[in-house]
């Protein structure tokens, strides 16, 4: 059953979604009577891991409308695409796909084709759907999800290009059914939405306001996950450090993973993302004492120069970050550092991008995203009149990654000839001689199997031999 946590939601809103799941439940056994075999579905996640949890959470209602999930889109009768917004290049893969989809459109005229997520949440795209590509049958925003069963029910009943957007912002809602793609990883969302603004950023305009969930609901969340088997939990947030604010009282990010873990079994917790300028001390002092939080945190810094950081609104400086850096690294010894960066961000320098490289040297990041700044319509960095050229984007972005390769091959070596602990994911792909997994503090690992099998999802001991700039390599300790 649905259930609210927003007071802007009756129960009986829930109830009515209930009913359509239960409503396109008969139609799918009509129709599996009639066809002899199921309706299948294909489902496509672009973007970040909260688009990952929307999904999983899309694939869980579909499987209780009776669906079967499929990985191939020529079998499916329903295909639907969560898109991402946050480079032009993410909705221009988007875009291929959907246009692609209009030959099975006409070999199969019933096929549904939806769109959902953070691209479909800006009105410009939503009408260049509209205009181009019309064999969409049906569009719905990030804040929409919990209508799906409605919505896809009007579909059946006929209706065209049903697009449901912009409609509510701030809810927040529990027990959709959930199809995880995992049996031992469980992405967690404690958060939905930003109120940052970034200058570059068009997440805040795509998701909404900032707006937790109650503590209660995540930790009993979390204890039924640990309890069915599930090894590590990924708490998920635009910006998890300023979870709780929204809620009045002092309970907060650290509060909340003090009491994670709390709860009794054998698992890890990993969380992002973090904004330096809302990471606390306290966030620290408790990962030092708390043993099953990662020793590791994902903290974007964007630019190592402080005008640039000024101008992208980040509200921290280079030093401000080195010195968070610096507090993490004394009180939790071992922590290591992921991070995002942009270059080419409008009136980007040289001597502004020699500074990005300079905090790179400084923090030494075990692993970095790195990413070309993209227009984004709508943000404030779009106006700006001082846009970098490609070719100034492209030979810094070549620095970069081989500046990082060098700081993250010399990061790995210091593992070799020590011993860590994994949680394995499994073989690696055409090797059933090996495994892969990530240590504590989030690094990738693979290991060579001695005589005894690994399942998926089981911590185990190995001895590191070998590293690489990605990875490091490894023995299975029996
Ligand atoms: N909430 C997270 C990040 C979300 S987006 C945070 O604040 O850290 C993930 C990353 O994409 C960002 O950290 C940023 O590095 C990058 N990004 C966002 N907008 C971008 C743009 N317009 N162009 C290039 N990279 C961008
Ligand atoms: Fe975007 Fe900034 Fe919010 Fe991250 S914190 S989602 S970069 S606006
Ligand atoms: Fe993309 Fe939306 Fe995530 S824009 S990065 S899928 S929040």
């Amino acid at each position: 059953m649905l259930k609210k946590t927003s007071i802007l939601l009756t129960e009986d809103k829930f109830a009515e979604q209930e009913d359509y799941i239960q409503k396109i439940k008969k139609l799918n056994v009509l129709f599996e009577t009639e066809h002899r075999r199921p309706r299948y579905a294909f489902t496509q996640t672009y973007g970040c891991q909260q688009n990952e949890s929307d999904t999983e959470k899309i694939n869980g209602m579909l499987i209780k409308m009776g669906f079967v999930l499929v990985s191939e889109k020529n079998e499916a009768d329903l295909i639907l695409l969560n898109t991402c917004a946050v480079r032009e290049h993410a909705e221009q893969k988007v875009f291929g796909t959907v246009g692609a989809l209009v030959h099975l459109k006409k070999k199969n005229p019933s096929l549904i084709i939806a769109m959902c997520g953070c691209m479909v949440s800006q009105q410009h795209i939503r009408q260049q759907i509209r205009q181009k590509y019309k064999h969409v049958t049906f569009v719905f925003d990030t804040s929409a999800i919990w209508r799906f069963p409605e919505n896809l029910y009007n579909v059946f009943m006929g209706k065209d290009m049903l697009v449901d957007a912009g409609h509510d912002d701030g809810i927040v809602i529990e027990d959709i059914p959930v199809k995880r793609l995992s049996k031992y990883k469980a992405w967690v969302p404690i958060m939905t939405g930003c109120n940052n603004f970034c200058s570059y950023c068009i997440v805040p305009y795509v998701r909404g306001r900032e707006k937790s969930r109650k503590r209660e609901d995540v930790l009993n969340e979390i204890e039924a996950l640990v309890l069915s088997g599930y090894k590590e939990i990924v708490l998920l947030g635009q910006n998890v450090n300023s979870y709780h604010k929204d809620i009045d009282d002092s309970y907060d990010f650290a509060d909340l993973l003090k009491d994670i873990n709390r709860i009794e079994g054998d698992f890890i917790v990993r969380f992002m993302t973090s904004h330096p300028k809302d990471a606390s001390h306290k966030l620290f002092d408790i990962m030092a004492e708390c043993h099953k939080i990662e020793r590791h945190i994902h903290l974007p810094f964007q630019s190592g120069s402080d005008d640039i950081l000024k101008s992208m609104n980040r509200k921290y400086t280079s030093g401000e970050y080195l010195a968070l850096v610096e507090y993490a690294r004394k009180k939790v010894p071992g922590i290591t550092f992921t991070s995002d960066v942009i270059v080419g961000f409008p009136g980007e320098s040289d001597d502004d991008f020699e500074k990005t490289l300079d905090l790179i040297r400084k923090v030494g990041f075990c692993g970095l995203y790195m990413f070309i700044y993209s227009k984004r319509k709508g943000t404030p960095a779009a106006k700006m009149e001082n846009q970098v050229s490609d070719d100034d984007k492209k030979h810094r972005f070549m620095r970069l990654t081989e500046l990082q390769r060098q700081v993250s091959e010399e990061f790995h070596r210091q593992f070799v000839g020590k011993s860590v602990r994994i949680l394995s994911e499994g073989f690696v792909k055409n090797d059933h001689n090996m495994i892969s997994g990530r240590t504590e503090e989030n690094i990738i690992v693979h290991a060579e199997l001695s005589d005894r099998s690994v399942s998926e999802g089981e911590f185990v001991f190995v001895e590191i031999t070998d590293s690489m700039n990605w990875a490091l390599k490894g023995k299975i300790k029996d």
